[in-house]
């Protein structure tokens, strides 16, 4: 049974997992206590609490005043003016990490590239001065377009040191995706690359932008990474548009022109770092939008703490760029503590299932983040695959995007961590920016499948409808309580969204969207999304994206799109369609609507299964009964309260609807 289904099997959980003594001897929060403590300043007196952790970024201008706010508007670090850059680049050029590896990168096909802080800033400052010369100012968004590969971090930190808003746009969305986010931020300039590798094909990433670029009237220049080589992708550039990233770089430099010395532009703390689309509960994706500083306090706290990090550590975070986990765990947090991070371009499973732990064997990894899908995909292919590898490196295992069901993290325990390395559940979101429970390795017991504890600055609460806290152990909505330093500031262009998304489900608090239960010792247990988000093996899938997705193919009438519980995904994507009058349900309209979908959202919404109705249960006043839906998706009876159903027969109907 999936996570989000068992948690009355999960408050039974009894077993307690303490961390190793050799771990808590060297941790940075060695005790319970330790971190109650920390979490008491964190609230009780942030001014001292903040400005002691953040000694080590650099300010420019310091901050006087913590926090100001007006809900649903805060400002942090009021009065601070900084270059977020300087705190994950310059300032470790004149320590001696600037001869250290902060990338350690390895494509798909097996090359490799390690950039040290001295290289990744050069390139950083390059690559800034190379979209100046493109025209981009401070406040301009610019799309990034891109895989797995170095570029893709330099693209990204150029824009924080101009100050130009990035919007990272995932691989594995279509082209309509893309144009629909490039035109809801008015990028001015696209980056990405020819193609992307994935498990051995090529992904033709130029060539979908060209199709959205059709569509784009922001767009005045593309600039084209050569990842994959002239044989195996065909691109077109377009004269006076496009061009090669290595043309655009060699304009500027290397040579007198680039100061390397000269400190980047200074802004203000609450001045735009990103706007990172995802989904919500109607068709239309929510530009999250993330400032400098509170973003930067947040990422470089969580992971100091969360990991534990060192600087002999190795530290992987497999999450894509185009996430908010690769924003925060893979560029921002771990640079800004001077890591060394190795990023992946390739597939868990290709050439075959040893991939990772082969990854891991040759680094020498020791910190590791990953997901419970992940895991529960490896688990699957066999405990041979990791015991073939020596994974004695790793010290500290992460968990994110979905609860970590027993089953999982006993293995993830057992197979990858010896029973010797703590495991660090995180929960957060894209709008949190930062981990905001987690249970933090060497401070806290770990129960397998809980989240943990709030982090510093966090105070969350587990209430009901009206904001009445919760008793231990019932089931209620997950709630923060006061502003914190890393979240969202707005929707991009969309700030009454944000307002009624948020701030005005419950008073006067952020509603995340998930269920959740407190147990006795204060551990949280997030349940899962209970409104219209579904997590499809990790990736956030609005049900309202999907549906207007499916409506939009000339053949049907009516969709619904819901969750089924999976074993290997968390959730699995099941749609409910009517067709239009004369059209013919059948496999072959089955085929064309999930190539539909791949065309309108990306091949990772594709649904798991497609289920041709008559009709779809709604009330009386039209609106469709997701909660029957989901009972029938996951092959059960329907549950509760039918009496809102206008017509009873269209259950039985749709039961006998066909499986596949
Ligand atoms: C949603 C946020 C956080 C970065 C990746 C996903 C679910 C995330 C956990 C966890 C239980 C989790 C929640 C949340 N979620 N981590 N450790 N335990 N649920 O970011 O796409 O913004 O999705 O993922 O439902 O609301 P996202």
């Amino acid at each position: 049974m999936p996570p989000t289904d068992s948690i009355e099997s999960l408050l039974k959980e009894e077993r307690r997992f303490h961390p190793d003594p050799t771990f808590v001897r060297h941790a940075r929060v060695g005790s319970h206590h330790a971190y109650a403590a920390m979490h008491k300043q964190s609230l009780d007196e942030p001014e001292i609490f903040w400005r002691e952790q953040t000694v080590d970024l650099v300010w420019r201008t310091p901050w006087k005043t913590f926090s100001e706010w007006k809900l649903p508007h805060a400002k942090f670090f009021v009065g601070a003016t900084l270059n977020l850059t300087e705190s994950c680049l310059d300032r470790h050029l004149t320590t001696s990490r600037r001869t250290k590896a902060a990338l350690v990168w390895e494509g798909e096909p097996g090359d490799s590239r390690t950039l040290t802080y001295f290289e990744l800033h050069r390139e950083v400052v390059r690559a800034a001065a190379a979209l100046t010369d493109l025209g981009v100012k401070a406040g301009d968004r610019v799309a990034i377009y891109m895989g797995m590969v170095p570029e893709v971090v330099v693209a990204m930190l150029a824009c924080a040191r101009l100050g130009a808003p990035h919007s990272v746009v995932f691989a594995g969305f279509s082209a309509e995706a893309l144009r629909d986010r490039i035109n809801d931020c008015g990028a001015k300039v696209l980056l990405t690359q020819d193609g992307a590798w994935r498990r051995g094909s090529v992904v033709p990433l130029k060539a979908m932008a060209d199709v959205a670029l059709q569509q784009t009237p922001t767009v005045e220049k593309v600039v084209v990474l050569r990842r994959i080589g002239r044989g195996e992708t065909q691109v077109v550039m377009k004269h006076g548009r496009d061009v090669w990233w290595d043309d655009w770089l060699s304009r500027v430099g290397p040579g007198p022109s680039l100061d390397h010395a000269k400190a980047p532009p200074a802004f203000d703390a609450e001045h735009p770092l990103f706007v990172l689309y995802t989904s919500g509960s109607t068709g239309k994706p929510k530009g999250v939008l993330h400032t400098t500083a509170g973003y930067l306090a947040g990422v470089h706290v969580t992971t100091k703490y969360v990991f534990d990090l060192r600087d002999d550590d190795t530290y992987w975070c497999t999450a894509d760029i185009g996430w908010v986990t690769g924003h925060s765990y893979i560029v921002y947090g771990p640079l800004s503590c001077g890591a060394t991070c190795v990023m992946f371009e390739g597939a868990p499973n290709f050439p075959d299932w040893g991939r990772f732990w082969s990854v891991i064997e040759r680094h020498g990894v020791t910190v590791l983040y990953t997901a419970p899908t992940a895991i529960r995909a490896f688990i699957r292919a066999g405990d041979e695959w990791p015991a073939r590898y020596d994974l004695s490196s790793l010290r500290l295992l992460g968990s994110v995007g979905e609860p970590i069901n027993p089953e999982a993290w006993m293995w993830y325990h057992r197979v990858v961590g010896k029973e010797r390395c703590p495991i660090v559940d995180t929960w957060w979101q894209t709008e949190t920016g930062s981990i905001m429970l987690a249970t933090l390795p060497g401070a806290v017991f770990a129960k397998p499948g809980s989240t943990g504890l709030p982090l510093f600055g966090v105070e969350v609460g587990v209430v009901k409808d009206r904001g009445e806290d919760c008793s231990p152990g019932e089931g209620g909505k997950l709630v923060v309580k006061r502003p914190w330093p890393s979240m969202a500031r707005t929707l991009w262009k969309d700030d009454d969204r944000y307002l009624k998304t948020y701030w005005d489900v419950i008073p006067n608090v952020y509603f995340t969207g998930d269920g959740a239960r407190r147990d006795e010792d204060d551990y949280l247990w997030v349940v899962g999304r209970i409104d219209d988000v579904l997590n499809v093996a990790g990736h956030r899938i609005g049900t309202a994206e999907i549906e207007s997705a499916l409506v939009s193919h000339p053949s049907v009438a009516e969709a619904a799109a819901v969750g089924r519980p999976d074993e290997l995904k968390g959730h699995a994507l099941v749609v409910f369609v009517t067709v239009k009058a004369g059209q013919k349900a059948g496999k072959e309209l089955k085929e064309a609507l999930a190539a539909h979908i791949d065309k309108e959202i990306g091949k990772f919404a594709r649904p798991d299964s497609i289920r041709f109705t008559d009709a779809l249960p709604k009330t009386r006043s039209g609106k469709i009964m997701r909660r029957l839906l989901k009972d029938i998706a996951a092959g059960g009876e329907t549950q509760g309260d039918t009496s809102t159903l206008e017509d009873l027969g269209v259950l039985a109907k749709l039961r006998a609807t066909e499986e596949d």
